[in-house]
């Protein structure tokens, strides 16, 4: 079969805006909250961060998913979450219950559901698959097609060497998401603190290459990029650090575990005042230089330093971001 045979057919107009829409929503803040907890479901509603996901996976015991379920499904139809973008974790294709995750969560209350997050994804074909399960889903359920989004983990060996197909299985796929712990175990790191540097490494950055290799997919696809957990819940100093790292490198966001880490988490991964303000006056500067009435110059001094092209689409990112988190 020829992939001009294949059964898919392209997302519609609205689908495809709606995902274009998902995928540049603001993510610094990503609250997970255990599906099995009616009460931590409460407490997630009214945190003030940019995404929530309701796990039905590790956070979740094997006996408990089904309730899980339930819980997520009356949680989803009542609503009531402060945070903009309202996500599941499903179970990962190695269990027996992706499917039934989908059926029951999209199927039940899919109308309230922006994406769907999916662990451990190894290959391009694990997301298609979930893709394809989702668009059946959608159709039984009366659903607009293609609206719901895809955030694939990237959580071992595999699924890093396969990030690339895994970015451009679907035009779902919304963010590339780490997920340090599984990482970790998958890959033989010798520690048992997620987040922290593994003792005997220090100095340079156990996570540089799989950070950095999330981070270049994400862009390389026009995805944005979510760096996991911080364990130690109570540690604020030390989550803030960790998701100081990875803002410098340019993730937009992080997942929080705990009220304690979400104002850290909206603050470290919003421009200061000072970058936004220097951001804005870059901006300003070079269009008026590369105008007719500022003489069309390619280059222009902003204070001490020389500006360009790429400066300009730097300063872009920072006033981008800025604007997203309200300033
Ligand atoms: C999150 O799922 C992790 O494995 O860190
Ligand atoms: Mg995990």
């Amino acid at each position: 079969m020829t992939p001009a045979q294949h059964t898919e057919t392209a997302p519609s107009e609205s689908a495809a805006a709606t995902i274009a829409g998902l995928r540049t929503r603001p993510r610094r803040t990503v609250l997970a909250v255990p599906g099995s907890s009616v009460k931590m479901i409460g407490k997630g509603r009214g945190l003030p961060v940019d995404e929530v996901f309701l796990d039905l996976e590790d956070a979740v015991a094997g006996p408990a998913k089904e309730q899980a379920r339930e819980n997520v499904v009356e949680a989803l139809t009542s609503g009531g979450f402060a945070a903009p973008t309202v996500v599941v974790r499903v179970n990962a294709w190695d269990t027996e219950y992706t499917v039934r995750d989908v059926t029951e969560v999209v199927g039940r209350a899919g109308a309230h559901v922006d994406a769907l997050l999916l662990p451990k994804a190894r290959s391009g074909a694990e997301v298609r698959a979930l893709d394809l399960v989702l668009t059946q889903v959608e159709k039984a359920a009366g659903l607009p097609v293609g609206h719901i989004g895809i955030e694939p983990q990237i959580e071992d060996a595999l699924g890093l060497t396969n990030i690339d197909e895994i970015a451009t299985a679907s035009a779902r796929v919304l963010t590339l998401v780490f997920g340090p712990a599984d990482f970790m175990a998958s890959i033989g790191m010798r520690t048992l603190t997620v987040g922290e540097q593994p003792e005997g490494y220090a100095p340079g950055d156990a996570y540089h290459h799989v950070l950095l290799s999330i981070l270049v997919s994400a862009r390389a696809h026009g995805l944005q990029a979510i760096d996991g957990p911080f364990l130690k819940v109570r540690d604020v100093e030390g989550f803030r650090r960790a998701a100081a790292r990875t803002a410098a490198l340019g993730f937009d966001g992080k997942w929080v575990l705990h009220p304690a880490q979400v104002d850290a988490g909206n603050e470290v991964f919003s421009p200061r005042q000072d970058e936004f303000d220097k951001a804005e006056g870059i901006l300003a500067a070079y269009a008026h230089s590369t105008s007719e009435e500022g003489g069309a110059r390619g280059a222009v001094m902003f204070g001490d330093e020389m500006l360009d092209e790429a400066s300009r689409k730097m300063a872009l990112v920072v006033s981008a971001r800025g604007r997203a988190a309200g300033m």
